[in-house]
């Protein structure tokens, strides 16, 4: 289970002060997907950030296994597969197989060509297998990052846009993916504005304004609250947008 009491965080941005996220609190437990909505700039990506330590808290802790990872997150950085959201995902002078290797290797695992040869296959980029990814297109790119944080068999997944820039053949073997893993009781925190992708996959919606968290429920009660006659969740969730852009 990963604990996040009192996460805030405050950017300093040519003197003034942002408040990117405030007082954040989430119980997350293994087995759920736990997807992070709203507009943009409402702190989702700032989240991820300090989850995986690329950002530091101005306060609060985030607890993983009895460890405040805020403070010594050594251990959970080999527990995690990260997709961050643009394009700097995998090292551009690797090819798709050599980035897979190479992020498998940093967490003590081994080569096992077959296995991420599985994975290259799995996310279509066979094709480019051998192909620098600075030659790839932008969503072939997405791909590599999805099948190295995917490959790792990793307890966390924290995954920001994760199906940015693919075509909806491959998002929707992500989505199948992604279902694979909670199965397998992982961690999974996403943040996404593919309304498809939440219908699919989220069990668990927490929606950001402004920093705050404006909603945590299930996505069935946000249907009830905010839906049409379709009771489909991308129509809720384009009202509760409306409402939070108000
Ligand atoms: N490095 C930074 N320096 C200063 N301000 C930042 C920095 N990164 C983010 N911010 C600000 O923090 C706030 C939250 O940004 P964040 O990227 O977390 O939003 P988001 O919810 O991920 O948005 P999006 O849906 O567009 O990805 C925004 O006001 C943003 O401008
Ligand atoms: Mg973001």
């Amino acid at each position: 289970m990963l604990n996040i009491n009192n996460l805030s965080k405050v950017y300093k941005l040519k003197g003034k002060l942002i408040e990117a996220v405030k007082k954040f609190n989430l119980d997350v437990y293994p087995g759920s997907v736990y997807c992070f909505l709203g507009p943009n700039g409402a702190g989702k990506t700032t989240t991820i950030k300090m989850l995986c330590g690329l950002v530091a808290p101005a306060t609060g802790e985030i607890v993983y296994n009895s460890t405040n990872i805020v403070k010594d997150n050594r251990e959970f950085l080999t527990k995690i597969g990260v997709v961050l959201e643009g394009a700097r995902n995998v090292h551009w002078r690797l090819t798709p197989f050599e980035n897979v290797e190479y992020f498998r290797r940093l967490h003590g695992l081994n080569r096992d060509i077959n296995y991420i040869s599985e994975w290259i296959n799995l996310v279509g980029l066979d094709k480019y297998k051998d192909t620098q990814c600075r030659f790839l297109s932008r969503g072939n790119q997405q791909k590599v990052a999805i099948a190295c944080a995917l490959s790792l068999n990793a307890d966390v997944l924290l995954l920001d846009e994760p199906t940015l820039g693919l075509d909806m053949e491959i998002s929707r073997q992500m989505m199948e993916l992604i279902i694979k893993e909670k199965n397998k009781n992982k961690i999974i925190i996403i943040t996404t504005h593919d309304p498809e992708f939440i219908e699919r996959t989220a069990d668990k919606i927490i929606i950001f304004k402004k920093g705050k968290v404006f909603k945590f429920d299930e996505p069935n009660k946000i249907i009830e609250k905010y839906g049409t006659e379709d009771k489909r969740f991308s129509s809720a969730y384009i009202n509760l947008i409306r409402t939070l852009n108000d």
